[in-house]
């Protein structure tokens, strides 16, 4: 079994990314919000199980040079490439580790563990040892994340998965394997005779969702020889017996009633009383297949009641643009704010307002919310005002926005600048992405892709360059106000995309 999971990574490596939810600083400010206090993201020792090529965690190494990383995984081939990325970047606060975790026993405790795209493809052994390091190797105030597969959602795709692995059981090359299980599936959506029927319906969607899903995706995801999903409330009887405590989901809203009916809500109060068996019915409600799990060591504090003064102690970001260069703040007259993909954002009350106009220019740093106050207070104009009950309402209103998907709040500082300095310089992972192709990481821990004409300018922001050299080296033929004026704009964009850590 090993050496099948072993082999099937190494010769078919699943493409390691950045993933935002698992990093310690959402960790941390989810627990914050349900009153956990988590170690600071830029002094902390964080621990991947199953880190493939270390995608994930070595940009947040890059990003965090006080805290440090380790990363284990069973494939050779991954941790090979990640260790040949941590030589080049010249990293020293993190080592990737070829090494199944039944033998992983370092004695080290670690602020955060993430567990990710792993729980729920190995064998119930591997999955207990997965939570006993948690147990055994938190912090009193770590994190573990652990992500797996649930149930009911799992039961539907499992009947796809099945069919795939029948038709593809004598296939031996992982290539060959995923071409005939994407052909039968398809075959399947195709020819069944009853297409409205729900056997039909499933099939032309799990059809459409894999067709645009990568190989390595599907081969992992839909193929591999174990997939377990659990319900809620099984994993978290293993969780429990771990002595570990479950804390939230990564996604803080999954765990709200929206999107119900008051009537739907109120009969889930009645029926499912309690936080875990809400949650468990909710699964039941949504059909929900995938779960990121937050752990905690057992006993510890929690006050899970979300309050506005918990957004007090955070810092606060958001994307929203304002619709007209001046936003009045004098009356309560209702102003919109717009987001790039449409969506609208109204508010009346002029703290909110002002504060949205100070977010708008600073995205996407998160600034500390009592900043934002006192900046938004000033711009009211002094006395004028209650700043307490305008404090509150604006730590409500940035607490709505941000249980409605519209704000993010975080805990620690952002690892980056919006605006470059004398000698302008970007995060490594970019400048080292650049000249290899467009796919590369933010400091916002995203993926992304990098812009043609930003790309060669990327390796010479490393810091020992000023502004005058970096753009008479990237514009040698342009007149020197035109070369300030590219470079002006190119560094705006860089710092607008989270690039720029000077
Ligand atoms: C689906 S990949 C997920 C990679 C990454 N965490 C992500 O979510 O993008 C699962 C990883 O777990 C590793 N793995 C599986 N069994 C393992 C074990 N017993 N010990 C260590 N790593 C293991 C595999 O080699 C593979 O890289």
């Amino acid at each position: 079994m090993k050496a099948a999971i072993r082999t099937s990574y190494d010769e078919f490596p699943y493409r390691s990314v950045p993933l935002r939810q698992t990093h310690p600083d959402h960790l941390a400010t989810v627990a914050s919000l349900f009153g956990f206090d988590a170690a600071d993201v830029r002094r902390c020792r964080v621990l991947e199980i199953g880190c493939a090529s270390g995608g994930n965690l070595i940009p947040m190494a890059a990003s965090y040079p006080d805290s440090t990383f380790v990363g284990i995984d069973l494939s050779a081939v991954q941790i090979a490439q990640g260790a040949a990325e941590i030589k080049a970047l010249g990293l020293s606060n993190i080592r990737l580790l070829a090494m199944d975790i039944m033998a992983f026993d370092q004695a080290d405790t670690f602020d955060y563990i993430i567990a990710h795209g792993i729980y729920s493809w190995v064998p119930v052994p591997v999955q207990d040892r997965i939570l006993a390091l948690c147990a055994a190797q938190l912090a009193p105030r770590g994190i573990a994340l652990v992500s797996y597969n649930t149930l009911p959602g799992w039961r539907m795709l499992a009947i796809v998965r099945e069919a795939m692995l029948y038709q593809t059981r004598d296939v031996e090359d992982p290539r060959a394997r995923v071409a005939q299980a994407r052909a039968t599936l398809d075959f399947l959506a195709d020819a069944v005779p009853d297409k409205n029927s729900a056997y039909g319906r499933l099939l032309r969607l799990a059809a459409e969702h894999i067709r645009q899903k990568p190989d390595y995706y599907v081969l992992h995801e839909y193929l591999e020889e174990t997939n377990e999903a659990v319900y809620f409330e099984q994993f978290v009887a293993r969780v429990v017996a771990q002595h570990l405590r479950y804390l939230a989901d990564t996604d803080v809203r999954t765990m709200l009633p929206i999107g119900l009916a008051p009537r739907v809500e109120a009969t889930l109060n009645r029926i499912a009383p309690g936080l875990m068996r809400r949650e468990q019915f909710l699964d039941y409600l949504k059909s929900r297949s995938f779960r990121q799990s937050l752990l905690i060591r057992e006993g510890a504090a929690l006050d899970r009641k979300l309050s506005p003064a918990r957004v007090m102690a955070l810092r606060v970001a958001t994307p929203v643009q304002r619709r007209d260069a001046v936003v009045d703040l004098s009356s309560d007259r209702a102003e919109t704010f717009l987001f790039a993909d449409g969506r609208k954002l109204e508010a009346s009350q002029p703290i909110v307002k002002a504060a949205l106009t100070i977010l708008a220019a600073q995205w996407p740093l998160a600034i500390p919310f009592d900043q934002l106050h006192a900046e938004a207070a000033e711009r009211l104009g002094s006395g004028a005002r209650d700043s307490l009950a305008d404090r509150e309402l604006l730590a409500s209103e940035i607490l709505r926005l941000h249980l409605s998907g519209a704000a993010e709040l975080h805990r620690a500082e952002p690892p980056f600048v919006l605006a470059a300095g004398p000698r302008p310089e970007a995060g490594a992972v970019a400048r080292r992405d650049a000249p290899r192709g467009a796919a590369s990481a933010n400091l916002r821990h995203e993926p992304i892709v990098l812009q043609e004409g930003e790309r060669a300018l990327l390796p010479l922001l490393d810091g020992t360059r000023t502004r005058t050299e970096v753009a008479a080296m990237h514009w040698p033929t342009l007149t020197e106000a035109a070369r300030r004026r590219e470079l002006d704009a190119t560094l705006a964009s860089l710092g607008r995309q989270a690039l720029l850590v000077r």
